[in-house]
């Protein structure tokens, strides 16, 4: 079948398989080019390994220091005239090329907030794999079931303390316009901790901390966001703020534990990008498309290959003291958030317009980034030509 992108509003639900796999070869490409990280992990389980920060983590890991890892993701096979979607196809993609390094990588698919993938997962763990020193969490799903109580949590995004209105765009049309978002109540900010915190990451480190998974030193990471003044009533200080402050407590109270065995645990503040994840978000897909402007034009944009690469190269595994700050956070959003560009993103942020987005904003590289989620525009694939039904 031929394959193109059929985008609904934040979502193109198609996806290309042999684009898939060229984006996945561009990020080990870098990695290789980079160099070895000598210092880095052996063996990572990577949660949410299938898209975004969590494929670039377990690709760092495997092609920056040889990890054998074992992946977790949440992903759709093809059905009959349907594609999968993208994580499905860069998980295959993924450990074709590790497979062909002569790396182990397994990938299992489903719900990671289970106590029966948790299961499966330590079941493998114990049989192929044994202890491991990185443990990365990079899920990001709309909800989420307890599996201790059964009960269903639906994360919202919504400010805390007033309505918010702001300029957003649709960045299919490249049109600006206002929107509001109502105050959260009482219910919806707990839902959204309960999804998004650090509950069920702290299940998966006591659950692999009982079978004796970790292995000494042991690095665990999760992945935060701060972002700017003007999404912070909406973002920061807003329901999933809230559950990344909860994510953060986490992080330090594993810290704790894990520090009895030389092991750590950190948040990461990662830098703002088009994911699947941040696509769905009001006011996000506007600021990504000036902050791109601004931070292509200084020669310090990244992608989520090159912020996991730097976070693991310069960062955890340089050999230096992890730098972190007064909680206890990695701040990859070091540039994302330095002075000249903030100030630079504001001044554009009040005078954008849809008349001004062509020229003020980068939106080209945001519709492009968005078509590579899925596997498209990507060079040397030629999308007019028929991929055979066993790819698909
Ligand atoms: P993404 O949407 O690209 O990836 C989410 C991953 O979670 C996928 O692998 C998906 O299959 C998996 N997943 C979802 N539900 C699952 C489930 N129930 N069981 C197993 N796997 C499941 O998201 P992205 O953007 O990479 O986000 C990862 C983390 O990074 C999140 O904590 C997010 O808040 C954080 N972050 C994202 C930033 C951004 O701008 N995209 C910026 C800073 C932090």
């Amino acid at each position: 079948m031929i394959i193109e992108p059929k985008i609904r509003g934040f979502l193109c639900t198609t996806a290309h398989p042999l684009g898939c796999e060229a984006a996945v070869q561009e990020q080990i490409n870098y990695v290789l080019k980079a160099g070895p990280i000598p210092k880095g992990p052996k063996k990572a389980l990577i949660l949410g390994s299938s898209t975004g920060y969590g494929l670039s983590s377990r690709i760092t890991a495997a092609f920056g220091s040889g990890a054998a890892t074992l992946g977790l993701a949440y992903e759709r096979p093809s059905e009959k005239g349907r594609t999968a979607s993208p994580g499905w196809y860069q998980t295959q993609a993924f450990e074709r090329a590790t497979h062909k390094a002569g790396l182990y990588a397994k990938s299992l698919n489903g719900d990671a907030f289970s106590q029966e993938l948790k299961d499966q997962a330590i079941e493998i763990l114990k049989k192929d794999f044994g202890q491991v020193d990185l443990v990365v969490y990079s899920l990001a799903a709309p909800k989420r079931t307890d599996p201790k109580t059964g009960v269903t949590y639906k994360s919202v995004l919504k400010p805390k303390v007033a309505p918010y209105t702001n300029k957003t765009m649709d960045f299919n049309s490249g049109i600006v316009s206002t929107v509001t978002l109502d105050i959260a109540s009482p219910e919806e900010v707990r839902d959204t901790i309960g999804v998004m915190g650090g509950q069920d990451w702290e299940l998966w480190m006591d659950a692999l901390k009982e079978a004796n998974l970790l292995a000494p030193g042991c690095i665990s990471l999760a992945y935060s966001y701060i972002g700017p003044k003007v999404t912070q009533p909406v973002y920061r200080n807003g329901t999933i703020g809230a559950a990344k402050d909860d994510l953060e407590a986490t992080a330090i109270r594993l810290d704790e534990k894990l520090k009895a065995s030389g092991g750590r645990a950190f948040v990461s503040v990662n830098k703002a990008l088009v994911t699947q994840a941040s696509s769905a978000i009001p006011f996000i897909p506007l600021y990504i498309s000036l902050l791109y402007k601004v931070m292509k034009a200084k020669g310090i944009h990244e992608g989520t290959l090159e912020q996991m690469d730097r976070l693991f190269r310069t960062r955890l595994y340089s050999g230096q003291p992890i730098e972190v700050d007064e909680k206890n956070r990695i701040r990859m959003d070091d540039w994302e958030l330095r002075e000249d560009v903030q100030s630079e993103v504001e001044k554009l942020w009040e005078v954008i317009t849809t008349e001004l987005i062509a020229g003020q904003a980068d939106i080209t590289g945001y519709r492009s980034d968005f078509l590579r989620l899925y596997g498209f525009g990507m060079a040397g694939v030629d999308y007019t030509t028929e991929v055979p039904d066993a790819m698909v």
